[in-house]
């Protein structure tokens, strides 16, 4: 679930893109629209701009094939996996993660989140545990596993659902305390199914008030003080945890992604702040009087951590100190925690930039070269981007001790990128910083400093000229190549351009048309999303790179001219891809979609793929009746090479995924099952729209349950390994 957001106004270069496509489009030898239809061989790319000085690089492709029984499309309000696969539920909002916590209730009578497991599971990652307890990447049979918690569902967090404002201080202390990362052990029992442990001394709650430390450039920052950290050095919590990443040294990167509809500013306040502030609120989606979730700051007692949700100015200092004018520059980031160390500080990685980050993907770390970490900003037209550490990697850190001085190391020193796609299938990083004239000469908004700019990334990369993609989501990196793979989920501003409105089509986000449900009206835009993927020119530190699209997401029957670009299959057709993950064990590459267009159809779902590498498909020209626009996409996936492995319950997403590193298996995130049981009214089970998983015999409450959100495991009957 996206709670949309469109306030990228920078006019950074689309139009200018398709007329350039134009002219260079002779450059190109031209693949006709028929060829694709039709599905022929791929076109030899010998004239293609760029590709020359580039021999083709080791992939897998042809090595792995998928082995298992496609999953057919499913609306029905359960996890479907293949023919000799099982899916078990391993642990659910409300489960109790530590000792006399009672057991999770049906009737919404849950206290204590804070000792229970969080709600709207999100992104998810293994650490494997020694028998000793401490850390061993190579553990199969018992880890720690880190769960994001992205919003919640006060609709079936209390007993009646929630409250209208002014919000009751029991319901808000719920919603915060089910929002965050919850980290708990997993054991394998003698049947080779995993548990989780409901009082192991490793078990953690991260909540929206934990206390966080703000590391690397913007620690001790002006826009960082507040009435809580006059000294700008501390903030409470971490809000809209989606996406992860699993640091070469073994602690996790949780990315804050829409923190900003947290908070409250009041209509008022654009007549407190400067021009530059309100610019800067509006570019980040709080313009006054925005709509806000939750409300929480209005809990009428006036607790500080209530009225902390107000980011409006009501004291009178100068700096900030008095109030919370500056508390929503304390989300925003890739915060690092040990998940090893429960008593462990966490700290908020500034040096990555803020924005609305999804997830993050290391290079494959390589001995005295810079360590990259590839990033989306999940809101329509925002941007891709590249942090580059300033320490080469030294393969000792990946066992030190003091993990989270390692992340110190790598993370709190660097160069912070945003991505320009070119339409010869090139693209260059430009660098956010102020030595840039671009940035420090930006006309819509004063730099401050280097640390203005990282605070104010999106503006920066506005400043520069990024590519506006389409909604940028997960990140991955294939570890046999190296090439980069990072989702756009859909963006329905996708447009023309023009008089046609919406941003224009551009080589890198190219698609715009007309999606057709069976149950409700047309929706308009790149409305399935694609796959992009890139490769270094050179080192992790490379200034350029070279890109393709991987995948195009459409249903099989959609027109194979526009939409259906990729020639999927019955047995592949997906919509909006968010998660994706090579994964270390099964070697196969994992896509989880969270879909609101084919839902007519199917409920959201995953699949297994083995991708080829960057360039091995073709340069295409799409016309758009009129417009035209040239892109490149890659190879046709084979039968064998791409197949829908899982279909989720009714109203759900499926969001993270981890597996073990013997890739026997795999752990998957359901997010919000139920989402569209209707609010008005009664809460009454029979209106809810799924009852999973009770309805599979997990928990109290059976066929007529409260749907929860759930990690599940999935393991082939036979033991082996998953996927081939
Ligand atoms: Fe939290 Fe962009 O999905
Ligand atoms: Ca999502
Ligand atoms: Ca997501």
């Amino acid at each position: 679930m996206h709670q949309p957001e469109d306030s990228n106004d920078s006019g950074n270069p689309t139009i200018g893109s398709v007329v350039q496509a134009r002219l260079r489009r002779r450059q190109f030898l031209k693949a006709s629209v028929g060829a694709a239809a039709a599905g022929l061989a791929p076109l030899p790319l010998v004239a293609c701009v760029g590709d020359g000085a580039h021999a083709p690089r080791p992939g897998r492709a042809g090595r792995l094939a998928l082995g298992f029984e496609a999953v057919s499309k499913s609306i029905a309000d359960a996890l479907v996996v293949p023919p000799g696969y099982t899916a078990r539920v391993l642990i659910a909002v409300g489960d109790p993660l530590f000792d006399g916590v009672p057991a999770y209730r049906d009737d919404g009578d849950n206290p204590d989140y804070a000792l229970r497991c969080g709600d709207w599971h999100d992104g998810l990652e293994y650490f494997g545990l020694s028998a000793d307890g401490s850390p061993d990447s190579s553990a199969t049979d018992r880890a720690l596993l880190a769960i994001n918690h992205e919003w919640v569902s006060p609709l079936f967090l209390h007993s009646a659902g929630p409250s209208a404002p002014p919000r009751p201080a029991s319901e808000v202390d719920i919603e915060t305390a089910a929002m965050g990362v919850t980290v708990v052990e997993i054991t394998k029992d003698p049947n080779g199914r995993f548990r989780y442990l409901s009082q192991s001394p490793f078990n953690r709650r991260v909540t929206a008030l934990t206390e966080i430390e703000i590391a690397g450039p913007l620690r001790g920052h002006p826009k960082l003080i507040t009435r809580h950290s006059p000294s700008g050095t501390r903030t409470r919590g971490t809000v809209n945890n989606c996406g992860t990443c699993r640091t070469p040294w073994g602690t996790l990167l949780t990315g804050e992604e829409n923190w900003a509809a947290f908070f409250a500013r009041d209509a008022a306040d654009a007549a407190r702040r400067s021009e530059a502030e309100n610019y800067a609120l509006a570019r980040y989606g709080r313009p006054p009087g925005a709509p806000q979730a939750y409300q929480w700051n209005t809990v009428p007692d006036g607790s500080d951590r209530y009225r902390r949700w107000n980011a409006s100015v009501t004291g009178a200092s100068v700096d900030g100190r008095d109030d919370y004018r500056h508390e929503l520059h304390g989300q925003g980031y890739m915060t690092e925690i040990d998940p090893y160390d429960r008593t462990s500080v966490i700290q908020k990685r500034t040096a990555l930039g803020r924005f609305a980050h999804e997830a993050a993907a290391f290079s494959r770390p390589r001995a005295g070269e810079p360590l990259a970490v590839y990033m989306g900003d999940d809101a329509r037209g925002e941007y891709i981007y590249k942090y580059v550490s300033d320490s080469p990697w030294d393969p000792a850190d990946a066992a030190a001790g003091n993990r989270m001085a390692v992340g110190a190391k790598y993370l709190d020193a660097g160069r912070l990128y945003a991505a320009r796609f070119h339409e010869d299938g090139t693209g260059e990083w430009l660098l956010l910083e102020r030595a840039n004239p671009a940035v420090a000469g930006y006309d819509r908004y004063p730099f401050a400093d280097d640390g203005d700019v990282l605070l104010h990334a999106r503006i920066a990369a506005d400043g520069v000229g990024a590519t506006r993609m389409d909604r940028p989501e997960w990140s991955t990196v294939n570890p046999a190549n190296g090439d980069v793979y990072i989702t756009l989920t859909n963006n329905s501003s996708r447009g023309l351009g023009g008089e046609d409105g919406g941003f224009g089509v551009d080589a890198a986000n190219p698609r715009t048309y007309e999606h057709r449900r069976q149950d409700a009206a047309p929706q308009s835009g790149n409305v399935n999303g694609h796959i992009v993927r890139l490769a270094e020119e050179d080192r992790p530190d490379s200034t350029r790179f070279r890109w393709d699209i991987y995948l195009f997401g459409a249903q099989s029957d959609a027109d194979a001219s526009l939409i259906n670009l990729s020639g999927l299959t019955g047995e592949q057709d997906f919509s909006s891809p968010d998660g994706i993950r090579f994964g270390p064990g099964t070697e196969l590459c994992w896509i989880l979609t969270d879909d609101n267009a084919m839902t007519d159809r199917s409920n959201a779902m995953m699949l297994a793929a083995v991708p080829g590498e960057l360039g091995d498909g073709r340069f295409l020209e799409l016309d758009h009746g009129g417009t035209t626009v040239v892109t490149r996409i890659g190879a046709r996936p084979q039968a064998t090479q791409l197949k829908r492995f899982m279909v989720g319950p009714v109203d759900q997403e499926l969001t993270g995924f981890a597996e073990t590193p013997d890739g026997c298996a795999l752990f998957v995130n359901v997010q919000h099952p139920g989402f569209g049981t209707p609010r008005d009214g009664a809460l009454r089970p029979e209106r809810y729209t799924s009852h999973w998983p009770g309805n599979m015999g997990y928990g109290p409450g059976g066929r007529l349950a409260r749907p929860r959100s759930a990690t599940v495991m999935i393991t082939k009957d036979d033991g082996g390994r998953i996927g081939s």
